[in-house]
Order: structure tokens, then sequence, then C-alpha cells
């Protein structure tokens, strides 16, 4: 994991020269079991195309990218659903989502639902995140659309994505959302 995490430095380095001075690495893990097919919340389920949010760890407002590399053993794609520029599900869903109550993110801090205080930029794109999975014609209307990449490839992904097949490593990194 540690050289995994070493070569998406290098490798974000090498291609976004840039980006390097903002970047803040977080965790690299390893995602053994398919999302498809298991049993669990609609929050959860990140087979819905959706945008990534962190409910219990706030970014601060950074935006996150992941470098992912397929390495299932069985030589099997990893598919990800693909979706549309940020732009065009912001027009769409911000003007439903609600403002956090004055209060309410205090208190998630105090009673330890969330690591930190989250800003109005983490609340609100939890609340995206929300909307996209609880809405059936959106899903709907990406069903179909999905990038497969095989084994053995890398890539770089941010904020939409979805389906995440067996064995897939990935580092997440993230940059102030000023900046990018
Ligand atoms: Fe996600």
């Amino acid at each position: 994991m540690g050289r995994f995490a070493l070569s998406s430095r290098a490798l974000l380095t090498a291609r976004l020269p840039s980006y390097t001075g903002g970047l803040h690495q977080a965790k690299t893990s390893l995602r053994p079991v398919e999302v498809a097919g298991r049993v669990q919340s609609w929050r959860k389920d990140d087979t819905r195309l959706h945008v990534d949010s962190f409910p219990s760890q706030p970014s601060n407002g950074k935006r996150i990218l992941r470098v992912f590399s397929n390495v299932n053993p069985d030589g099997r794609a990893r598919v990800w659903k693909v979706g549309e520029p940020f732009e065009r599900v912001a027009r769409q869903f911000w003007p439903k989502l609600r403002a956090p109550l004055p209060s309410e993110r205090g208190l998630l801090a105090a009673v330890r639902v969330t690591k930190g205080v989250r800003t109005r930029y983490d609340q609100f794109m939890l609340k995206l995140h929300d909307a996209m999975k609880l809405d059936p014609q959106y899903q709907e209307r990406f069903a179909g659309a999905t990038q497969a990449f095989p084994a053995g490839a890398r890539g770089c992904a941010s904020p939409i994505r979805c389906r995440t097949p067996r064995s897939a490593a990935r580092t997440n990194w993230s940059k102030p959302s000023g900046s990018m």
C-alpha cells in the first residue's frame, strides 16, 4: 500500500505539476470486494451515481481526487458509471438542497458524528450526494453510461464516480477548492 501511495504521488507530480504544492495525501485503501450486489442502505449504495462526500470526515472545502489502479487478479475490468459535468449536476440539484441550520454543524461535531465541524461546502456536497442517490429518474438517465478500465490500468477520478469492482487499490487526494 505504501508503494502504491508513493507511486500515486509520483504520477500526480509528473502529470499535474502545478497542483503538487497544494496536494494533501489522505489514506490509501485496497477494495477487494465488489460494490455491486451488496445489501446496504441507499446512502452507502455506491452503485448509484453520486458525487463523493464523506459524512463523518469533512474535507473542509478541499476537493477529492482519487487515483486508482485495477489490480484484479482475474483480469476483470473496473467499471465506473459516468455522469455529466459537475456544473450540470449542481444546476439541477442545488436549488433543492436545504441549507444547514445555524447550530447543526457544530452540534454534529460536538456529539462526534463528524470529526471536526463541517464547512458549508461539506454540508452542501453531502446533501448533493444524497439528492443524487435518492433520485430514481436521475439514476435511470445514466444507467447505461459506463467506462471500463481493464486490469492493470490506472486512472484518476474527481468527484463523480460509482461502481467499484473487486481488487481496486486507490489513494485519496485533496486540494483546496479555491485553487483548482
Ligand atoms: Fe463515492
